[in-house]
């Protein structure tokens, strides 16, 4: 059975682009894979949060997945600060990881012109840590977007590198594991550019309010209103029907006031994990519970290979 590694941005409030996109997915993919979710907090530092955020963040994250339905008894969802052999794995690839690839990738050099103060070493060496994250259990797959695709292939470079070096098959070579094609749906923005991004804000969160979501789909575009003006307006009015397209059943789409309609189908699809996201955030003991078997797994399957690997390397007992 493939092992199926994927991080978790812990910035928290997924919304309905997250959802169809890419989290609805995953769940799938709990069930035929070895699958291992991590919330990336450890990666999130870059940043500098405060000590609150950082702990509230993560707890939102992990809420919120597990009322999208990744499903504990099934995948290893784990936070990634849990598992020290991932620090340790990464400072072992940070020998072999060189400056002038990390410099040239195309996430380091965005982030380095947005936060020019902080070009801290940690965001140099992301794709290090990243790597660590998904060879340090073997994986064969990893679910990502377009956005993550040049840490995965340096992910994969750290992987070869260790195993010609030492002349060993340690690692499997990771692959992505893109979703493009049958059920994948590009999520629209509500402002009509394009796709639905939190940093755009044109977005729906799932934990959002129902009074939130009426008045940001009645916003959402700025012409008259409904369906009359959808010759008028396609590409803006085509993003309201390609959420309908998720959110409501066959029969309503087209009929009626569409931004109405809208709201409440989308208000009706997000009640059930909003009132979910909200029981879990409450439920210290349920986190707890599932932190702990978590990051009991992930250690397992961690300090296995962190093993072998300090033995490859030459670190050997004298006791
Ligand atoms: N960099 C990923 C993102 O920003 C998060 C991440 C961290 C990740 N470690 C990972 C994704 C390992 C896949 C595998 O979304």
């Amino acid at each position: 059975m493939p092992t199926v590694v994927s991080g978790i941005r812990s910035t928290g409030n997924l919304h309905l682009g997250n959802y169809f996109g890419a989290v609805k997915n995953f769940i799938e993919m709990q069930n035929e894979h070895n699958t291992y979710f991590f919330i990336a907090d450890f990666h999130s530092l870059t940043t500098h949060p405060t000590p609150a955020d950082l702990h509230i963040n993560v707890k939102q994250v992990m809420a919120e997945y597990l009322a999208c339905g990744i499903d504990p008894d099934k995948a290893t969802i784990f936070v990634q600060s849990d598992v020290p052999e991932i620090p340790e794995l990464y400072l072992l690839l940070n020998m072999n990881a060189y400056l002038g690839e990390l410099e040239r990738t195309t996430s380091f050099k965005d982030k380095a012109r947005q936060q020019p103060d902080n070009v801290n070493a940690g965001l140099l060496t992301y794709p290090v840590l990243m790597a660590a994250d998904i060879i340090i259990h073997k994986a064969n797959l990893v679910p990502v977007g377009k956005d993550q695709e040049q840490n995965l292939e340096m992910a994969r470079t750290f992987a070869r590198r260790f195993n010609r070096m030492y002349n060993v098959e340690t690692f499997p070579i990771p692959r992505p594991y893109t979703f493009e094609g049958k059920d994948m749906v590009k999520i629209p923005g509500l402002d009509g550019s394009g796709k639905m991004g939190k940093s755009e804000g044109n977005a729906i969160a799932l934990a959002e309010s129902p009074e939130s979501i009426r008045k940001k789909v009645m916003r959402a575009v700025t012409d008259t209103g409904p369906t009359e003006d959808n010759q008028q307006k396609p590409e803006v009015i085509k993003n309201l029907f390609t959420l309908m397209e998720v959110v409501s059943t066959p029969d309503t789409v087209a009929h009626g006031d569409l931004k109405k309609q809208l709201a409440e189908d989308i208000i009706t699809f997000t009640t059930p994990i909003r009132t979910s996201i909200e029981d879990i955030v409450k439920d210290e003991e349920y986190l707890s519970k599932v932190a702990r078997n978590g990051a009991e797994k992930a250690r397992a399957s961690a300090s296995k290979t962190l093993q072998e690997v300090r033995e490859i390397i030459g670190f050997r007992k004298f006791y």
